[in-house]
């Protein structure tokens, strides 16, 4: 039974000096008082115009913050940047290949400036979309603060997407200016982004294409010659580099839009999540305080890339917030060698670490090149993103923290905007559990008719909102943003599987939807299965999440195909290219299999869930063919 499973205790050491000592003391009083708990974490943070009100609560819609004037780059940056933290590092770069970059909270500051000059030059203006699809490089950091600082709204890709993603989200949100650079290392091998171009300019609204120069090579080899005036391309080393290097933020209110992130749901298009300046501000900020006890010596580094929620709330602003010190690096965390990670963690002596259970399970494949490095900057390990089994758990706290720092386990969404159920530095922690839930953070476990459960029931995961970061709405579908409120009165449903102990910490079972984790990543069925059918021999087609061995589920396909067609190698493979080229890699199928036809509702609805009792061998089904 989960709660009783094994119990860690914190060390004397850790609980001296982290900032939340009490987490039961402080969780009751911060229900007591929900605004007053949040409206003293907003006075830790400067205002242009402080807010009349801390919470309007119109079900299912939040404002917080009522009327106050801020903008979150100030915090991040512009505030440190004229205090002693000047001279601080922001940011540490490496890149795959060995380069590195050191910016100190001054030099960010200048370069976010120079950008913030650059995109006004190009005709950006408050409330505008600009696009960033860039792989880990400090423009990336530098370009969601420009954005940001003159108002403007960040939607960054993830530069593992394909070309007709970009394009369908240029077009979407009417972007003016996509931000990119020439190339990216991964994994050893160099990757021009020439490819996406023929997309990106296919998207009407859209006026400058400024090209960050990764590596000092022909720009775009094959960039196509248009007769059109627009997109132009321009580079970031004249806009950019000669641009004036001071700007001031531009005031936002606390509801205006901040970024838009897209993340998949259980069918359909991706949705397009808007988060806003203030409640996210705050709510970056005290989550990364308090979870991570992030403090002024200490290097922090998150794995995560910045096109994910991750990269956004807990690589750059939270830390940066918190007047932080950061580590990002570009590629491959096993090239080219497979602790490359452990290599950078002694290199810039990274305090705390935050990472994915899948990494944790390939750091554990080279156990005994582990004994090379001596890890002893380390002082707290974090997780998120998927569940953490016990034994990964068990591996890297010995292994990696080596018995002297806290693993915390912290769950939390897109759509959440800040890590909602969590364990604390200062917590006893079970491994495999997420913990508890935040202060002031009402979690329960329901059933399918919205009673509470008992404890060790499994059943939906809910959160009694509101909180600051929550989602604004859903980009042109706010009917979207109530279906998450809609299922059960008074809850915003996760869309995950959960059960909590007879001590109250939360265990995560996995997604109850269609949405497919892969290696923490998020990834809709709908995604995939429309580039599977995009095939002309398959006539019909499913994706499922199959659990596999080594822990982290893989993407397995059904197909029904046409008459006349056989699931040879050649076909397979065929069809696992159009699932990379029409979503990206991060979807590409590991298995595919052919049936006589998809078990479906009475209505035409595929059975997923029979799909993945079947793997899980809970059934039987005539197979045509296996890879
Ligand atoms: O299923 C849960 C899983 O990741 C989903 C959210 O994915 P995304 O919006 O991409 O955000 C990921 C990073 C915040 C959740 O619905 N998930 C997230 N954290 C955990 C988790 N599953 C188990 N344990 C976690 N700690």
């Amino acid at each position: 039974m989960n709660s009783n499973s094994e119990v860690y205790y914190p060390n004397k050491n850790v609980l001296e000096k982290v900032y939340l000592k009490d987490y039961d003391s402080l969780y009751k009083s911060s229900l007591n008082d929900v605004e007053g708990f949040w409206s003293q974490a907003a006075c830790e943070l400067e205002w242009f115009k402080a807010w009349d009100r801390v919470l309007e609560w119109n079900y299912p819609y939040a404002r917080w913050f009522v009327n106050g004037k801020c903008n979150i780059v100030h915090n991040a940056l512009d505030r440190h940047a004229s205090s002693w933290r000047r001279n601080k590092v922001a940011v540490y770069w490496e890149g795959e290949p060995g380069e590195k970059e050191v910016l100190t909270y001054g030099q960010l500051y200048r370069q976010v400036n120079k950008l913030s000059n650059a995109l006004k030059k190009l005709g950006v203006h408050k409330g505008d979309f600009v696009t960033i699809y860039m792989p880990i490089l400090p423009e990336l950091i530098i370009s969601m603060l420009a954005c940001a600082k003159i108002g403007a709204v960040h939607n960054v890709i993830y530069y593992g997407y394909s070309g007709r993603v970009l394009r369908e989200r240029l077009i979407e949100t009417s972007s003016k200016v996509l931000i990119t650079s020439n190339a990216a290392y991964y994994g050893g091998t160099l990757t021009p982004v020439s490819g996406i171009i023929p997309y990106a300019i296919q998207c009407p609204s859209l006026k400058y294409v400024l090209i960050k120069k990764r590596i000092d090579l022909p720009v775009f080899p094959g960039l196509p010659k248009t007769s059109k005036e627009f997109p132009k391309f321009v580079y970031w080393e004249e806009v950019v580099n000669n641009a004036p290097d001071v700007s001031e933020c531009e005031p936002m209110d606390s509801s205006d839009p901040l970024f838009i992130i897209y993340t998949s749901g259980t069918a359909g298009k991706p949705k397009g999540i808007i988060h806003s300046h203030g409640g996210y501000m705050v709510g970056a900020y005290l989550t990364t305080k308090l979870v991570f006890d992030i403090k002024d010596d200490d290097v922090y580094w998150c794995t995560a890339s910045l096109g994910w929620i991750t990269g956004h709330t807990y690589v750059v602003y939270g830390p940066l917030l918190n007047g932080g010190t950061i580590l990002i690096y570009e590629g491959d965390l096993g090239y080219p060698i497979q602790t490359r990670w452990a290599k950078l963690i002694d290199e810039y002596r990274v305090t705390i670490f935050y990472t994915i259970p899948t990494n944790i399970r390939s750091f554990m494949l080279a156990e005994r090149e582990l004994e090379n490095y001596s890890l002893d900057s380390l002082r707290l390990l974090a997780t998120v993103g998927e569940p953490i089994d016990p034994s990964a758990w068990k591996w890297f706290y010995e292994k990696v923290g080596k018995g002297r720092c806290p693993l915390l386990d912290t769950w939390w969404q897109t759509e959440t905007g800040i890590i909602l159920i969590t364990n604390f530095p200062s917590m006893p922690l079970k491994p495999g559990s997420a913990g508890k839930p935040f202060p002031t953070i009402k979690a329960a476990i329901l059933s399918p008719t919205g009673e509470i459960l008992k404890e060790n029931e499994k059943g939906m995961l809910a959160i009694g909102g509101p909180w600051p970061g929550m989602m604004d709405t859903v980009y042109q579908d706010p009917r979207k943003y109530i279906d998450y409120w809609d299922i059960v009165e008074g809850w915003y449903i996760t869309g995950d599987i959960a059960s909590v102990d007879k001590d109250g910490y939360f265990w995560i079972k996995g997604r109850s939807d269609d949405v497919i984790k892969v290696a923490g990543y998020r990834i809709g069925t709908a995604e995939i299965e429309r580039a599977v059918l995009s095939h002309p021999a398959v006539l019909d087609a499913a994706a499922i999440g199959k659990p596999s061995s080594s822990g982290s589920d893989i993407i397995k396909v059904f197909v029904v195909l046409r008459e006349g067609w056989v699931l040879d190698d050649l076909l397979i493979e065929e069809i696992k290219r159009r699932v990379i080229e029409d979503v990206g890699q991060i979807a590409a199928p590991s298995e595919v299999v052919a049936l006589t036809s998809l078990p479906k509702t009475r209505s035409g609805k595929i059975l997923r869930r029979l799909l993945r009792q079947l793997e899980l061998g809970k059934g039987v089904i005539e197979l045509e063919g296996q890879y």
